[in-house]
């Protein structure tokens, strides 16, 4: 062979590789609305920008006559390229290739890419579409999930890692994408469960579909193990693109900085005048939100999961910041079980990677009752205020309205090492609710009354009372766990000046292996 025709050799290994499982099966993969391995990359990356690893690895599988068939590249796209400029690594598995199953060869190209990720301090993301270990290999497949695994989590709190699941993703494959920091499903296609319904029927006798196991919807709003869910690829990617645009590439660098085009001292009039009289009126804290960050630009994060609270990123005078607010207008924006964990998972993202932390307080408590307690929402609950407690970024609070009892100290408090906290005049920052105080305080007293005119006169004096002394932001600033009493419309002026202050913050947790934060 002479060398051009060695050349010619390359190119058509290279054409042939591009092919994956064969035409048919690529056609098969676009008439269920799923794009190709190739396809999703190209959409995910700038354009131009992909070079591909491994295209030359086959599996070395002599079972069930599988060494007659093999694949260039075997079953998952691996290679770096960049968004916006900056680089990443991906994979992507091509379920026209084995059902993009997991091989043993297949698991050491993944692991490669995460290996070289890690050494230049880039993000992973990994498009899951895969119909889980490959039968014909045996164990050799679940020795090479495992090795994933333990890249997944060595990777953890070092790279962002960020899990697409664009197609079926069962059995212990699942685990990757679990170990990762953002998870994303598609509304249609997308499936993520540990045992399948055949089984489900087979163990329990419960018949249930597809979707209602594993479909994105159970996963984005019941489960909370969707981060974000989109109505196709198309959207998704253009999610994690979003995504990206928030996010440091590794935890040794400071996220990225956009030039802020919104004026810093922007009045927000309609913030002076959002909360309503009534403390039992809700509000929607988004509008709040707005007001506060650059352009009115916020990417939710678990947006349909434990309503109640709110977490997503946005710019603040350019830089990025993570949210967490309570949600008035759910549940009243009370702290649960789900609530605390997912507010709690939000916050030690953010410290991991150099977030600063914007929280914006609302919250009457915690939810009372047999059904949070025996859920465990002290574990729960206390999950939300380790988190706090031992991020190191910078913390800004405000307490917008309620600030009640223990959900006061959980949400990023003075004596949680928030650095700047701020609340506007209407806030109430009290052991707890009036009315619910002056039954505890008074109950005696109450009880001894029988006329009932007088009864409800009596207490509502009593409950006047409380609220003059306690529901105010005033005797908080007194004792300084306020920093200061602000105009609601000012709030974005001084949040930026709060966290421009903060950019030089260095605090240092002591040395240990690492915490034991209650899961
Ligand atoms: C080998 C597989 C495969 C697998 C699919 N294929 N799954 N090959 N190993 N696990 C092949 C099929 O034979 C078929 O080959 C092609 O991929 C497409 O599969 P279809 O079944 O035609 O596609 P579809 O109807 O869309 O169904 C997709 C599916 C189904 C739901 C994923 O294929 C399925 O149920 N697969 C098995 C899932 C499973 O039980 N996996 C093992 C889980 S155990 P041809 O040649 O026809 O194109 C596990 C343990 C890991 O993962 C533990 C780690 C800790």
């Amino acid at each position: 062979m002479d060398n051009q025709q060695k050349v010619k050799t390359l190119i058509n290994l290279r054409v042939q590789a591009k092919m994956g499982g064969g035409q048919k099966r690529i056609a098969s993969q676009h008439a269920k609305g799923k794009f190709t391995a190739r396809e999703r990359i190209e959409m995910l990356l700038d354009a131009g920008s992909f070079e591909e690893f491994d295209m030359f690895v086959m599996h070395r599988c002599y079972n069930f006559g599988l060494e007659k068939e093999k694949y260039l590249g075997d079953g998952v796209i691996t290679g770096h390229g960049t968004i916006n400029g900056r680089t990443v690594f991906v994979y992507a598995q091509d379920f026209t290739v084995f059902g993009g199953s997991l091989s043993e060869t297949m698991a050491q190209k993944i692991c490669k890419v995460m290996d070289m990720a890690m050494k230049m301090g880039a993000p992973v993301i990994g498009i899951n579409d895969s119909g889980g270990a490959r039968i014909q290999e045996g164990v050799t497949s679940l020795a090479g999930y495992a090795e994933i695994f333990q890249r997944n989590i060595m990777a953890s709190g070092v790279i962002p890692q960020i899990s697409a699941i664009f197609g079926p993703c069962a059995g212990g494959a699942v685990y990757s994408p679990a170990l990762t920091d953002f998870i994303l499903m598609t509304e249609q296609n997308s499936y993520l469960f540990v045992t399948g319904p055949k089984v489900v029927k087979s163990v329990t006798g419960e018949d249930i579909s597809t979707e209602d196991l594993g479909g994105a919807d159970i996963h984005a709003r019941k489960s909370g193990v969707a981060h974000f869910r989109s109505a196709d690829e198309q959207s998704g990617i253009l999610k994690i693109r979003d995504l990206m645009s928030y996010l440091p590439q590794n935890n040794l660098e400071e996220p990225p900085y956009e030039e802020c085009t919104d004026p810093i001292d922007r009045l927000e009039d309609e913030l002076n005048s959002i909360i309503p009289d009534n403390p039992n009126m809700p509000y929607d804290m988004k509008r709040v939100i707005n007001g506060i960050v650059d352009n009115q630009e916020f990417l939710e994060v678990h947006a349909d999961y434990a309503r109640n609270i709110i977490v997503g990123f946005a710019r603040i005078n350019g830089a990025s910041t993570g949210i967490v607010a309570n949600q008035p207008s759910f549940l009243a924006g009370v702290l649960d079980c789900d609530s605390a964990r997912k507010a709690a998972r939000f916050v030690r993202f953010c410290d991991a990677f150099n977030i600063p932390i914007l929280t914006l307080v609302d919250v009457p408590g915690f939810l009372p009752g047999s059904s949070q307690e025996y859920a465990g929402i002290i574990i729960h609950g206390a999950k939300l205020m380790f988190a706090y407690g031992e991020a190191t970024v910078p913390k800004v609070t405000v307490t917008i309205r309620k600030s009640y009892g223990g959900a006061h100290d959980v949400m990023s408090c003075k004596q949680l090492r928030g650095d700047f906290n701020y609340a506007w005049p209407t806030a109430e920052i009290a052991v707890m609710g009036a009315a619910g105080a002056i039954e505890v305080l008074e109950g005696r007293n109450i009880g001894a009354i029988t006329d009932p005119e007088e009864k409800a006169k009596y207490i509502d004096e009593k409950v006047n009372e409380y609220k003059n002394k306690f529901a105010n932001p005033y005797q908080a600033a007194a004792y300084g766990y306020i920093d200061d009493v602000i105009e609601p419309r000012n709030s974005r002026f001084r949040i930026i000046r709060a966290f421009q202050a903060l950019q030089t913050k260095k605090v240092v947790n002591p040395l240990k292996k690492h915490s034991n934060i209650p899961l």
